[in-house]
């Protein structure tokens, strides 16, 4: 294979530059011609497309955000706009596709790959964590970091004050966000979809707290947890702390990545250009126990991902 294209799709993640370097530079250096989409399959269906060097990778690195734009595109779900974006890339030669993003990506990758004979490989490219093939996604280490710095900031204001802190956190129908920044921010609750939460156990913690003299506490909500404007309202009254809410919304998708984002941008990278080279479709690249793995897109998206009890159980007994 000579000729492939990179994009990203769907919601941007930090690290995403940083893949988008290794995977141009490694094609590069294996003597493949590198073209860069703009806006994911938006802009495949429109033709924006334009050839990469490796100035066009300078200085990314460490940028969050994707060069590449990213964007949603419903009609993508449709063949015939399949059927535009395969001729788009044809256009230009290319065999090759290397898709940046989430299921719904990878799913879109598949169908163009099936009805058009492109071969796609894609790169887990979300803060959210929820691809259960994989043991992390790009964008999440640095996600939670964003996370834990906003937890330190509003701990110190909550505990001037003697207050409640609910922090709202993205990861769509995935708890791991709030999972991992809970346990690390040692926030005293942490609501997540996949876990029943049941508000007058929390509001009975809250009060055997203050009866100890502990008048401030951190509850990590998970957006697909339900109505935090619910909780917020309620824990109040069955306190009576001041309760505030802070929804930290897409700060978290913005930022440098992290040490381990970067890690994980490069391997990735660097085996998604090794799985085009062998001319594999179909393929997704993951990291399991430290290793890089890759793996079919449909046995990948039929895994159910498990939410880590074990972990959630452990984190109720540390605060
Ligand atoms: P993510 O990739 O992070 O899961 P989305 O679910 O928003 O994000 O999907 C990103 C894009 O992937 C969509 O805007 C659409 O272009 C494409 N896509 C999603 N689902 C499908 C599908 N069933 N068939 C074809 N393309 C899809
Ligand atoms: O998938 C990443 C994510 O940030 C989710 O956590 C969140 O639910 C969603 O995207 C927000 O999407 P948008 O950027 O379209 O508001």
């Amino acid at each position: 294979m000579q000729k492939i294209a990179i994009l990203t799709s769907g919601g941007d993640a930090p690290g995403m530059n940083a893949a988008i370097r290794a995977v141009t530079r490694r094609a590069l250096n294996s003597g493949m011609e590198v073209y860069g989409v703009e806006r994911g399959y938006e802009g495949l269906k429109n033709g924006e497309i334009f050839k990469m060097d490796t100035h066009t990778v300078c200085d990314i690195l460490q940028r969050g955000g994707t060069i590449l734009k990213s964007a949603r595109c419903l009609e993508f779900k449709l063949p015939e706009t399949r059927k535009l974006a395969a001729d788009n890339l044809k256009k230009y030669g290319v065999e090759g596709l290397v898709v940046i993003g989430g299921d719904g990506s990878f799913t879109g990758a598949k169908a163009l790959s099936d009805e058009q004979g492109i071969n796609v490989v894609g790169i887990p490219g979300t803060i959210d964590n929820d691809l259960a093939y994989t043991d992390y996604t790009l964008g999440f280490d640095t996600a939670v970091n964003t996370v834990l710095w906003a937890i330190n900031n509003l701990r110190d204001t909550m505990t001037s004050h003697d207050r409640v802190s609910v922090i709202k956190v993205m990861g769509r129908h995935c708890g791991d966000i709030a999972l991992y920044a809970g346990i690390c921010g040692g926030a005293e609750f942490i609501l997540v979809p996949e876990v029943k939460y049941d508000l007058n156990k929390i509001a009975e913690a809250i009060n055997k707290n203050k009866a100890l003299g502990k008048r401030s506490n951190i509850l990590i909500f998970a957006e697909g947890a339900g109505d935090v404007d619910q909780v917020r309202a309620a824990l109040p009254v069955m306190t009576g702390l001041d309760t505030k809410l802070t929804t930290l919304g897409h700060i978290q998708r913005g930022g440098a990545p992290s040490m381990a984002d970067r890690m994980l941008a490069a391997r990735f990278g660097a085996r998604a250009i090794d799985v085009l080279r062998k001319g594999l479709t179909n393929r997704v690249v993951g990291i399991k126990n430290n290793e890089i793995i890759d793996m079919d897109i449909t046995d990948a998206l039929s895994i159910k991902k498990e939410f880590n009890v074990k972990l959630y159980e452990m984190a109720e007994t540390l605060c």
